[in-house]
């Protein structure tokens, strides 16, 4: 692509310019904008660049192993993997059950880390972040109204003031599609760029009310089963992104001749161009009889889906 080789290019200078002779820390998440961004800074300034996971026990099922092996096995590039989940679920149970406590708790912690590996470099000047523009026009203001944030995503301008470090954000004018272009231009894995978008707060957002590591193992089965049926019926990639909610509500069944009475399960699915608007995804009923007695027989603890039909607006893509 003609566009994404100029501004490959370009964006090469500009983060030469920026960061000179400076250290720079750049979190993956584990999708698909961090990585880009990584890739793109290590072109431009190789080993001044270290990449940070954290893995905060917030990922789907697998994701860890994925992101580890493509950064070291595929591209060589130094990454540091910090196993921070106890201590994120330690402090999300502290935050209780409201959203912006949860997401204000993940970005602290986020900083903490990065700030804790910056350390053991010998200092970094700079953070990297796979900011969107649709992440800075979300974050800063609601289109239809004046200034009110909707979700302050952790990754933008939630960065406490103390921090040190100044941002790398080389992705800042670029929607979804283009950045997955870009990906592809630097050679990223073509299973890697498809991924489906997968939020910083991770699964702590699919989980309304409080954080336990049990509610998390139960989301994250059901969610594999979820996009390997979604997988198998050929929609993946027809699909912006689908995941499923764990939600705080417990309801009556039966299975067998027993009573049961355990947790709802909510599935979203939408298609959009750049996560600003959606709409939600019409699966045909066979297909969603099929994940939810899949879902009902093979995890523990959920005994009712139902499916999400909001669109974006009057919704949001995430539950919180
Ligand atoms: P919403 O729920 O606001 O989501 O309609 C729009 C897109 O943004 C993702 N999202 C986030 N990404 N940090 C992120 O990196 C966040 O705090 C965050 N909140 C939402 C969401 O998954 C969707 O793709």
């Amino acid at each position: 692509d003609w566009t994404m080789r100029a501004f490959r290019e370009e964006s090469i200078e500009k983060i030469r310019a920026q960061v000179g002779k400076g250290r720079v820390i750049c979190g993956l998440s584990g999708g698909v904008d961090s990585a880009v961004a990584a890739v793109l800074i290590h072109e431009a300034i190789g080993e001044q660049l270290t990449c940070v996971f954290v893995d905060h026990g917030l990922m789907r099922l697998g994701e860890a192993t994925q992101v580890v092996t493509l950064f070291r096995d595929h591209y060589n590039i130094p990454l540091v993997h910090v196993n921070a989940e106890e201590m994120f679920l330690g402090e999300l149970a502290k935050a209780g059950a409201d959203p912006e406590a949860k997401r204000k708790t993940i970005g602290r912690l986020f900083i903490d880390v990065f700030e804790a590996e910056a350390k053991k470099i010998g200092g970094a000047d700079f953070l990297a972040q796979g900011t969107l523009y649709p992440d800075v026009i979300e974050s800063v203001s609601f289109t239809g109204g004046p200034s009110v944030t909707i979700k302050s995503h952790h990754n933008v301008g939630g960065l406490p003031e103390r921090m040190n470090m100044k941002l790398v954000e080389p992705l800042r004018e670029l929607f979804k599609d283009e950045v997955r272009v870009l990906g592809r231009e630097l050679g990223l894995p073509e299973a890697f760029v498809g991924r489906h978008p997968f939020p910083g707060p991770g699964l702590a957002i699919r989980c309304p009310g409080e954080i336990t590591k049990e509610k998390l193992d139960i989301l994250r089965l059901a969610d594999a089963i979820y996009i390997e049926e979604i997988r198998k019926a050929g929609l993946y990639d027809t699909i912006w992104q689908a995941f499923a909610v764990l939600l705080p509500v417990r309801t009556v069944g039966v299975m067998g001749d027993a009573r049961t009475y355990e947790s709802v399960l909510a599935l979203r699915a939408v298609t959009s161009t750049d996560g600003m608007t959606a709409d939600f995804f019409p699966f045909d009923m066979a297909f969603l009889g099929r994940v939810a007695t899949r879902i009902i027989n093979e995890v523990r603890g959920v005994n009712r889906v139902v499916y999400d039909v909001t669109s974006k607006p009057p919704g949001t893509i995430e539950w919180e």
